[in-house]
Formats: C-alpha cells, structure tokens, sequence
C-alpha cells in the first residue's frame, strides 16, 4: 500500500498504479472470502457507472473506493449502502467532496482485516459521527500496523469520537492532519513531547520507551489508565514500574505481540505495577495470547508470590523470566493457603497449596504422597525417583510449576524458548509407574506447561514432544 509514494509524480503514472495496485488488492481481499458471487462490488472505483451494479445484498465483498473522481452523490451512495449490514474488504475515501461518512450503515459490521478503512485529504468532510458506531475485525495481528487511517482531512474533528466504542477499542490507529485528532498515540511519545502526554488516560498504537532516563520520563504516564497495544521498556534505568501510577488495563488485539516487555534495564529490580489487584491485561484477539517479557534485567529482579498469582489469574504468558521469587511477605502468608518451604517429603507439611524449591519423591517417600493432595503450584522442579509409585493422582489439584534458574527462562503457559538446562519435571526409575499423568496440567487451558523427563522404556510417551497426555503437556525423553 506505498502507493502514496508515488504522488507526485506524473498523475498518469500515478493512476496506472493505483490502479494496478488495488486491483491486485481486490484479488487478494476478494481471495481471502467465502462469497455469493453476486455480493461482490467488483470494481476499483466507485462512480456513476460502477454504482449501478452495486450489489444487493446484506454482506459485501470488495473494496469501496470513493475518491476524485467519483461522480457520485452522497444519496446514491446512502442509497446503495442502505441495505449493507456487512462488509467485508476495504473502504477508501480520498480527495472526495463528501461531507459525511454516514452513507455507511450505523451498527454495521466492517471486516477491514484484508485492507481497511482510510479516510484521506476530504477537505469539506465535517461529520464522522458513523465511525464509532462500527464494528470493526482488524486482525491487527497479521502486521501490526494500523487498518483504521485517518489522514489530512482538514475540517474534520475527531476528538468526541476517539475514545467512543469501538474506535475507542481498538489497539492500533492512525489519525493525522485532521482538524482535531485523537491524542495520545503512543508513536509519538518522546522526552521531548512528554507534556504532552500528562493529561493522557488512555495511550493508543503501543507506547515504546527506549532508552530513556526516568528523569527524562519523569511523570508524564502518570494519568495514563490504559495502554492499547503494548507497552515495550528497554534501556532504561527505572527499577520498577511505580511511574504508571494509575496504571489499569493493557489491552492488546493480536496474538503474537509481547503486551509488556521488560527488557535491558539494568536498574530494574522489580515489576512494581500500582494496583495490580485492579488492573486487567486483555487480548481482544481470539487466538490472542498474552505474553510478559521479563529479560536481562537487575541481577536481583524478582516477582512476587502475588504478582505471580496475578499472571497466573490473568493468563499471561511468559517469553523470559529473567527472575526469582521474590521473599514471600508476612501478608502473602496466608494460613488459609499455606506457603511451604521444600526440605523433604517427610518434613513436609500436608496441607501445602504452594511449595517453593525443588520438590523430589525418592524411594521410602511413597506414603507421604498424600500430603501433596492440596499442591497448586510449585516453584521450582519436580523429580520422582526410584519409587514404586504406580501413578500420580495425588497430584490432584496440581496445575502451575513455574521453573527459575537463574540464568534460564521459566515456562507459564505456551513454551517459546527452550534453554536446555534443568529438567522441570524428571520421572525417572519408577519401576512401578503405570500413568504418569498430571491430570491438572493442561496446555488447552493456556496455563503453564512443564517438560518431562522420562528414562524407563515401559512410560507412555514414546517420541520427542510427543503429548504425554492427549491435549496435555508436552513429553520429553530424557535420552
Ligand atoms: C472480478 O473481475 C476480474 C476482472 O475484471 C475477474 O477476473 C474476476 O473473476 C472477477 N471476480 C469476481 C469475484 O467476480
Ligand atoms: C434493500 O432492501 C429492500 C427490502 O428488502 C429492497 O426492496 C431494496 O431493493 C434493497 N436495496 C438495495 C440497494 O439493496
Ligand atoms: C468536488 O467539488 C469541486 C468543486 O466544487 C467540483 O469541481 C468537483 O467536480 C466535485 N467532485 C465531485 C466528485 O463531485
Ligand atoms: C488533497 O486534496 C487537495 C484538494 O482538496 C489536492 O490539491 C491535493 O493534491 C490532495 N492531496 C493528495 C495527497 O491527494
Ligand atoms: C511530538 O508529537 C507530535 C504530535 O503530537 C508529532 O508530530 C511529533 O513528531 C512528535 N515529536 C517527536 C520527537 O516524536
Ligand atoms: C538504544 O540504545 C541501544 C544501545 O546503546 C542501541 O543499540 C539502540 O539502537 C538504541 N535505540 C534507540 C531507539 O535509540
Ligand atoms: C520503585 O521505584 C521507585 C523509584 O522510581 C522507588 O522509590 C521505589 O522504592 C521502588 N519500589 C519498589 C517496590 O522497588
Ligand atoms: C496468529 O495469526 C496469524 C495470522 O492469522 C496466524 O498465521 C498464526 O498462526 C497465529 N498464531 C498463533 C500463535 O495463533
Ligand atoms: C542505576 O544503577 C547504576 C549502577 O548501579 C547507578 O549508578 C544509578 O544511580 C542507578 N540509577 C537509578 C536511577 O537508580
Ligand atoms: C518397592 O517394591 C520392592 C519390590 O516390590 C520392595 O522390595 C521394596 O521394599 C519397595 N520399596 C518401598 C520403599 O516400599
């Protein structure tokens, strides 16, 4: 879509290949649909010819261009529109006459995921009242570049419909050059812009801070409630994140980005996000993980019992834990959900919901497995060993092992980076061990995953990342 590049030159050359290219657009958008042929607005250009075969349906296909040359009026296009609930494709309105965009139905649904909706240079549009009653699909995943654009319409006043729903909703789009645009786009986020940013509640299109001193910083993010896309910090010397006072929503709409990345700042020694009871991490996407980064930073970075059952609440994924758990606190010990200390089975109380440290079962401990019937989560790692165990089901409500060492990531939830370094779970030796299932674990659940190491031949998981359970973890062999 650089075809704007291109103004400028000769203005034949230029029609060639806006032409060529949104022909080409046509196909691929047109290709990527299941369609009633006859739905289908086959044309690169809306005007008095085109018009007449608009299609007569609910659901349309194709790519609306309404620009210079389009010698139509608003009522013939209202007229044709009138019935669309659904569209699906692209909408482009450039260089036009029209005043308002309500030709478009209210309420309707617009999938702009295969080009999307740019509005460009209509110096006489005033009224864009239509654009937060759409419901947008965006799949911002596939690029993470805005499809919603609104450029260089010069009487337009965008400001009472930014944060309306919908437009209000999505993570990434671009408003520039209008009268009024919406404010807050975090592209534009700089030391040397930050007061502009002081009175921002809601920042849109990511919020990057790289290497930037918190002096520099400073409290500009101090009203900042949400942030739409990600929030990405490297290089920076802040050792937590307090600066974001009112901190309450990161909301992403992809299923691939980092949501919040830590990474490279040497000062950091912990999250410190405010109000974490009350903040919400969301993923608007369907497939949409939510993935923390947490990499290379202070030595002594550590999270705490509370904030990983807050990660484990929200289902964040996690790339690199570059971290330990931090001491446990007087509050977070809670009689009710006791916090256990790994010495050995036999030391080991029976009620323990958390265990922290490596939790091993040797030959002699199989009648204290029982005291592992109210275990959640574990951190640290499993290894069974030389008992005669036949299965696990003590392990009843076992679901979360959150593995540190200090150089390696840990894996919640998807495992994107492997180091081979300790097993997290090792079952080996066990004569006697028929099932080696953790019921309780499930990947189908996006919660964390384990490795496990096995070495006798009769165990049930016979390949390499073969399923050890069906729809559960994955299996290593420890060969
Ligand atoms: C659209 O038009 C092009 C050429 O004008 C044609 O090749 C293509 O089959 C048409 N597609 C549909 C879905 O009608
Ligand atoms: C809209 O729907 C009405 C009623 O179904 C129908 O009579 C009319 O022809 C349709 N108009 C267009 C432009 O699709
Ligand atoms: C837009 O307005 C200009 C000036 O009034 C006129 O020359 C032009 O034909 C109009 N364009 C369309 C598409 O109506
Ligand atoms: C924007 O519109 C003005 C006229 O309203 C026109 O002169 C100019 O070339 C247009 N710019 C672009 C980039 O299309
Ligand atoms: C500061 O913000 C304005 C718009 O708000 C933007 O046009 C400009 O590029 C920004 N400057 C920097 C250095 O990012
Ligand atoms: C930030 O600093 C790092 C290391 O000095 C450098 O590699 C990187 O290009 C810088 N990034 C920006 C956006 O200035
Ligand atoms: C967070 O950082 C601030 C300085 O920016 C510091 O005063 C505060 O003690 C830190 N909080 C924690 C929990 O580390
Ligand atoms: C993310 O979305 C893209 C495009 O739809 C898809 O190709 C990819 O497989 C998805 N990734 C995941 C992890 O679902
Ligand atoms: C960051 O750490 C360095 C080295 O430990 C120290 O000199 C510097 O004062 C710290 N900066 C802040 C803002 O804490
Ligand atoms: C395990 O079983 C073997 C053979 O049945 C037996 O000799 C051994 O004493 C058992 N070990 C324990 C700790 O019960």
């Amino acid at each position: 879509m650089n075809f704007w590049f291109f103004i400028g030159c000769s203005l034949i050359f230029i029609n060639v290949i806006v032409k060529a290219d949104l022909s080409e657009d046509l196909e691929r958008v047109l290709s990527s649909y299941e369609y009633d042929p006859k739905c289908v607005f086959n044309y690169t250009e809306v005007n008095s010819k085109t018009i007449k075969n608009f299609p007569k349906c609910t659901h349309v296909y194709g790519i609306i261009n309404i620009n210079e040359k389009s010698d139509v009026s608003f009522k013939q296009l209202e007229n044709a529109f009138k019935n669309v609930t659904n569209l699906f494709g692209g909408v482009i309105v450039q260089n036009s006459n029209l005043t308002s965009l309500s030709f478009l139905r209210q309420y309707s649904y617009f999938d702009c995921s295969a080009y999307g909706f740019h509005i460009l240079n209509n110096s006489q549009l005033t009224d864009g009242s239509i654009l937060p009653t759409i419901y947008y699909t965006t799949n911002e995943n596939l690029d993470n570049t805005p499809k919603i654009i609104i450029k260089n319409n010069v009487n337009l006043n965008l400001e009472n419909l930014c944060w309306e729903r919908s437009i209000g909703d999505l993570a990434f789009f671009k408003t520039e050059g209008n009268l009024k645009n919406c404010g807050c786009d975090g592209e534009y986020y700089s030391p040397s812009n930050r007061s502009q940013f002081e009175s921002c509640q809601n920042v849109y299109n990511g919020l990057k801070l790289y290497n930037v001193s918190s002096s520099q910083v400073s409290n500009s993010l101090a009203n900042v409630q949400m942030v739409r896309a990600f929030l990405d910090i490297q290089n920076t010397d802040f050792q937590n994140l307090s600066f974001l006072e009112r901190i309450k929503w990161f909301q992403a709409n992809t299923n691939d980005t980092v949501i919040l990345n830590l990474k490279n700042n040497p000062n950091m020694t912990r999250l410190g996000l405010p109000n974490l009871e009350e903040t919400d991490i969301g993923n608007k996407d369907l497939y949409g993980l939510k993935y923390f980064n947490f990499e290379n930073l202070h030595p002594d970075f550590c999270i705490t019992l509370t904030e990983f059952k807050f990660f484990l609440m929200k289902m964040i994924d996690i790339v690199k834990l570059h971290a330990k758990l931090c001491e446990v606190t007087e509050e977070e010990k809670n009689p009710l959900v006791p916090v256990c200390y790994f010495v050995s089975m036999e030391e080991l109380a029976n009620n323990c919901v958390y265990i922290i440290g490596d939790l091993k079962i040797n030959s002699g401990d199989e009648d204290h497995a029982t005291k592992l019937l109210k275990v959640g989560y574990l951190f640290g790692s499993l290894e069974i060993r030389n008992t005669n165990l036949t299965d696990l089901s003590f392990f009843v409500k076992f679901r979360y092992i959150i593995h540190m060492d200090g150089e390696c990531s840990c894996y919640i939830g998807n495992i994107i980076e492997f180091l081979d370094s300790r097993p997290i779970i090792q079952i080996i030796g066990n004569k006697k061990l028929k099932d080696a299932t953790l019921y309780a674990i499930s990947v189908s659940e996006l919660v964390p995953t384990a490795f496990y190491f096995f070495d006798f031949p009769e165990n049930l998981c016979e390949g390499q990342t073969r399923s050890n359970n069906p729809g559960q973890s994955s299996c290593y062999i420890q060969k």
